[in-house]
């Protein structure tokens, strides 16, 4: 047994992107002792690639929008494999989240009476996202780091969590972790952990994650004894850059759509329109101009094509670019330069317009960007109940992109940022009163510690092994190429196999150097959340045998209505990152008549 430092708190919480810094919020403002860890620095999450907005009908652009609309919306996006009652729960309380964060001292864009702009987003029957040009994701991580700070609550940055640790009652009691700087391991003591570790993408070769997103919270609660749902679905966002290469999946707003841009082939042609469903199609008009017109009339409940869900966008794209009508490196057009003048651009868009100028040499105000499909969002996380986000596991939560159930199959744009504060505003109330109820004794058990510390340092005691590099290279090349957009039941099942031999290597990985500051060494312990969180994705999609939302089987193109019943829930029977894991069907909660009646008269 080793003597490490400690630190003891009653909540602590792990990632400090929107959900973890307000859930330390909550739970600080209840009088409880927080504390919160993040693997990289304060002010640095995926959070920010959430650029266009936050939904919330506020009614400020469109007084007839409502949480009943908002609702429904959300329903429809995710192909009605959500949680109605988390979609219930984010609907309502959206707006006053974010009218809270203007309190907080979050500066969004206005209308000409003063009220906080909104802007359309695809899939949203209204203009309903809360805005700072294209930078709000970062406008909500500096107002709540703002306050965490002014609050007084311990952040510990670049610690890197391994492991979730127990008392002898199972419960929740901590974590083991070391920091990234001296390679020094660390413990956690607690009474209760809150997940809020975001997202997986860097598991595929082309993505807007960063090096953060990596699924640890994914799999350190399957690990734990907690489920896991929808993992198969997968959100690839219609528009991340396609060249340079450097930069390839850097995301492009959906703003720039929801702003008025258009999708253009290599043709010049304005596909989109191809891919409306027929019985919605503007079949009378002949042409481009009459059929824009027509589409873009929210008094109609019509939008342009261009914002339609996510899912069916990247499909759309895909689709061109098989076809032979794509853009030079890959991807399609994007045109704004030529539907809306320089001024409007610089000012709605200025990210996206100094991104393009910067990285590409491209002046969007007058020429058109190439973009295609980035992995953006994993829709699919840990279950958690929809009023305390609790987990299976006691004194384990949830919340975020690493938390389930809100988006369903397919989320939509703006509705991860306003999940955030709603959500991690109720996970710190969560953990506050699973305290109150006298939950949580923070014992952890040390062996636990010291078999976690033995895990995390055995690649530099092996004589030969291999490069971590090598493995995250072919890991991100095969779940691109075989979980990627569109899946078959034989490319899911070779993910599987591949994922074995994955497995085997990582445990042969060869560290050199010290501990310190050493990336190959950190990638190391990320990758066995890696492999866990492909495998739960493959097996996921291997089982999901039908198309809904973002998983799409070419040998299963249709929807199947039995299918539209079940979430894929993931367990594991022994903890371990290389043991066997479980999936049943288990039935999607019944939806109130009332909440029904609401997703009937959208039909
Ligand atoms: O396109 C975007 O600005 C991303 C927003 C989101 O993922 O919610």
């Amino acid at each position: 047994m080793t003597t490490i430092e400690n630190h003891d708190y009653d909540v602590l919480i792990i990632g400090a992107g929107g959900a973890g810094l307000r859930a330390a919020i909550e739970a600080k403002q209840q009088g409880l002792r927080v504390g919160i860890i993040t693997k990289s620095l304060l002010g640095k999450a995926h959070t920010v690639m959430a650029e266009g907005g936050m939904a919330a009908a506020m009614g400020n652009v469109h007084s007839e929008d409502n949480w009943q609309v908002h609702f429904r919306d959300t329903m429809r996006g995710g192909k009605y494999l959500n949680n109605f009652r988390m979609a219930e729960l984010h609907a309502k309380e959206a707006p006053e989240r974010v009218l809270e964060l203007e309190q907080w001292g979050a500066l969004f864009d206005r209308t000409k009476d003063g009220k906080i702009l909104q802007r359309d987003f695809g899939g949203h029957r209204y203009a309903r996202l809360a805005h700072v040009g294209d930078r709000t994701g970062l406008e909500l991580i500096r107002t709540l780091q703002q306050k965490v700070v002014s609050m007084g609550i311990d952040v510990y940055m670049e610690c890197k969590v391994l492991q979730l640790l127990k008392d002898s009652n199972g419960h929740i009691a901590g974590a083991a972790a070391y920091w990234r700087h001296t390679g020094e391991f660390v413990t956690f003591s607690s009474k209760t952990v809150i997940l809020a570790t975001g997202g997986a993408g860097k598991s595929w070769k082309f993505t807007s994650n960063s090096w953060e997103g990596t699924g640890d919270g994914h799999a350190m609660a399957l690990w734990a004894g907690s489920e896991l749902i929808d993992m198969e679905a997968i959100q690839f966002h219609p528009t991340g850059m396609v060249w340079p290469m450097s930069v390839r999946g850097l995301l492009v707003t959906e703003g720039v759509r929801g702003d008025g841009g258009v999708l253009r082939n290599s043709l010049g042609e304005r596909f989109m329109f191809n891919y409306v469903a027929p019985m919605f199609r503007a079949e009378t008009a002949e042409t481009e101009e009459e059929a824009d017109k027509w589409y873009d009339d929210h008094s109609a409940g019509r939008r342009p094509p261009e914002l339609l869900p996510r899912d069916e966008v990247s499909r759309a794209i895909n689709a061109e670019v098989k076809a032979g009508r794509g853009s030079p490196h890959g991807g399609v057009f994007l045109d704004i330069g030529s539907r809306r003048s320089a001024e409007f651009i610089r000012r709605r868009l200025p990210s996206m317009y100094h991104q393009f100028m910067e990285l590409a040499g491209v002046d969007i105000t007058r020429e058109p960007m190439e973009i295609g499909p980035t992995c953006h969002y994993i829709m699919g996380g840990v279950k958690v109940d929809a009023e305390t986000t609790a987990t299976k596991t006691p004194g384990l939560f949830a919340a975020g992109e690493v938390a389930a159930g809100l988006h369903g199959a397919n989320r939509l744009g703006g509705n991860s940022l306003s999940d955030l504060i709603v959500f991690g505003k109720r996970a710190g109330e969560g953990a506050a009163s699973y305290i109150a109820a006298g939950g949580g004794s923070g014992k952890f058990k040390q062996s636990d510690v010291d078999a976690a510390i033995a895990e995390a340092l055995a690649p530099f005691d092996r004589v030969e092994g291999e490069n971590p590099y090598d493995i995250q290279r072919d890991l991100q090349d095969m779940m691109q190429a075989n979980v990627g957009i569109i899946r078959t039941g034989t490319e899911l099942e070779f993910a599987l196999s591949e994922l074995d031999k994955l497995t085997s290597r990582v445990q042969n990985i060869k560290v050199k150097g010290g501990r310190a500051y050493n990336p190959g060494w950190n990638l190391a312990t990320d990758l066995p959340a890696m492999i866990t969180v492909s495998r739960c994705v493959a097996m996921g999609a291997l089982n999901r045998k039908e198309s809904r939302g973002g998983h799409t089987r070419l040998d299963f193109p249709e929807a199947v209505a039995e299918m539209g019943s079940v979430n894929f829930t993931q367990s594991s029977s022994d903890g371990k990152w290389n043991g066997k894991y479980q999936i049943e069907g288990k039935p999607i909660p019944k939806i109130t008549p009332e909440l029904k009646t609401l997703l009937e008269e959208a039909k």
